[in-house]
């Protein structure tokens, strides 16, 4: 784009200021910063689109915890024929920049304080090496960046022999960004010559797959479901037949997992329905009133909240990429920052992220599933309190005792325990490799990938 087009595009989107003082830059570096200007859809920034909630509120279908347990054999036997096929991939989105942790490095380097001394990236990698282990196909393990988390994670895989996992199994690919704006929807700079830019949303993972090769790659592999897990979340399980068997079994073009409120004002998204079409709607955008509606049958509407785990079907992915489907951008009102007058100062401005749940709208077929809460969600958002790797690694621990438990042991309620993936990534799978080594447990106890197997 030459500099007369781009100034005028600027201009009409009342980013001019963008140009003011560049001709001080460095050659190489207008050259760069001119090329990021033209790059960027300015327009998206300004006219953010809506996903489409127009029509009543209703209730998801969502297959409870009765229903998995009655049809268990037939959703579990059809998910591991799919994994045994080579028909499933894994997908983490770790681009985030884990501001709440507050940890410089990407939220996968953190040793969250399992005896072990493992990293989360350990943590998650060696689940999908136990199930490739397991189902005897090298599970394509996709890990999502952002250009803030992209180089030290690929080292960190490196230098880590990547986990144990075959270095071609681990695909890395990097998400976009988008410019963060000022109170008056002025991009903001981070330096001279610098636009402020933060990743765009675990949502920005859909266009990265496009942009990367990577969804094509996918379907020339024949893989058919993409499970999604959110890099932060240390229990989140990848061998889960149930979920693949759920989404191969109703021909779903999303699955997304879904667990009980706690109580109606629960801080989470919710799945419903709204018209024709599931939606997460966030409890931001509801009344107290409106989270205790009840549908027809007199359960809460919004009775399900979703921890962001779900399983994707290839076909849908390439039928929206088909079409150059783009997630919109949410914004949201955050501390920056920013360049300005001369120096880096704190700013209020605004964060533009894409949300990857604005795809299930766009599902013909969608549904939930609902998970037991303890069994699969340990998140770790904050240094401290609440979601914290103090509180995961202490659900970690709570889980584990119930497996313990389950196999006859006792188990002391000072013990702190530690299950390896490589040991066994689910409860079947330990009460099936547990040796009774011991049928007593209290203090420190871990247990390591069994050699001998
Ligand atoms: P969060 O929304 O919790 O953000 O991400 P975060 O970056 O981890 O933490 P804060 O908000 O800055 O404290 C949920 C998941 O989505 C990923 C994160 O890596 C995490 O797995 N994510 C988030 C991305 O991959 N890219 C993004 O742009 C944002």
């Amino acid at each position: 784009m030459d500099h007369f087009a781009l100034a005028d595009r600027l201009t009409k989107h009342h980013q001019s200021h963008l140009l003011v003082g560049i001709e001080s830059l460095e050659s190489g570096a207008q050259a760069a910063y001119l090329t990021r200007l033209a790059e960027i859809d300015w327009s998206e920034l300004h006219h953010q689109l809506s996903v489409h909630t127009a029509g009543a509120v209703g209730s998801s279908r969502v297959l409870d915890l009765a229903e998995q347990t009655r049809r268990q054999t037939e959703l579990t036997t059809v998910g591991e024929a799919a994994y045994r096929a080579g028909k499933v991939a894994v997908l983490m989105v770790a681009g985030g920049q884990g501001t709440r942790l507050g940890s410089s490095a990407p939220k996968g380097c953190f040793t969250i304080g399992l005896h072990s001394g493992k990293s989360i990236y350990q943590v998650q990698a060696e689940k999908v090496l136990s199930l490739s282990r397991r189902v005897g196909k090298a599970v394509p393990f996709l890990v999502m960046t952002s250009p803030m988390t992209d180089t030290e994670t690929r080292e960190f895989f490196a230098v880590n022999g990547h986990f144990g996992l075959a270095k071609e199994q681990v695909r890395f690919f990097s998400q976009g960004t988008v410019p963060s704006l000022d109170q008056h929807d002025r991009a903001l700079l981070k330096a001279p010559g610098q636009l402020l830019e933060n990743p765009d949303g675990h949502g920005g993972c859909f266009t990265a797959l496009v942009k990367s090769g990577n969804l094509a790659r996918l379907r020339q592999e024949g893989i058919e479901q993409v499970v999604f897990i959110q890099v932060d979340n240390i229990l989140v399980p990848v061998d889960d037949p149930a979920l693949v068997g759920a989404a191969t079994i109703e021909k779903a073009e999303v699955v997304t997992k879904v667990l009980e409120k706690a109580h109606p004002d629960e801080k989470v998204g919710h799945l419903v329905k709204v018209g024709n079409h599931d939606v997460i709607i966030e409890y931001t955008e509801l009344t107290p009133e409106q989270t205790r509606t009840k549908n027809e049958q007199g359960d809460l509407i919004y009775r399900w909240g979703s921890p962001a785990m779900h399983c994707w079907s290839v076909a849908f992915l390439a039928r929206l990429a088909d079409h150059g489907y783009k997630l919109p951008l949410h914004r949201s009102k955050k501390p920056l920052k920013a360049w300005v007058d001369g120096r880096i100062q704190e700013v209020t401005g605004w964060k533009n992220e894409r949300f990857i749940f604005d795809l299930i709208p766009e599902a013909k077929v969608s549904i939930g599933l609902a998970i037991d809460r303890d069994a699969e969600f340990a998140p770790v958002k904050n240094a401290t309190g609440a979601d914290s790797p103090a509180t995961a690694t202490d659900l970690a621990s709570r889980l584990y005792a119930r497996w313990l438990k389950a196999a006859g042991v006792t188990v002391e309620p000072t013990a702190r325990l530690e299950i390896s993936p490589l040991f066994a990534a689910t409860e079947a799978q330990f009460l099936a490799a547990w040796d009774k080594r011991t049928t007593h447990v209290s203090g420190d106890f871990y247990l390591e990938e069994d050699r001998k197997a």
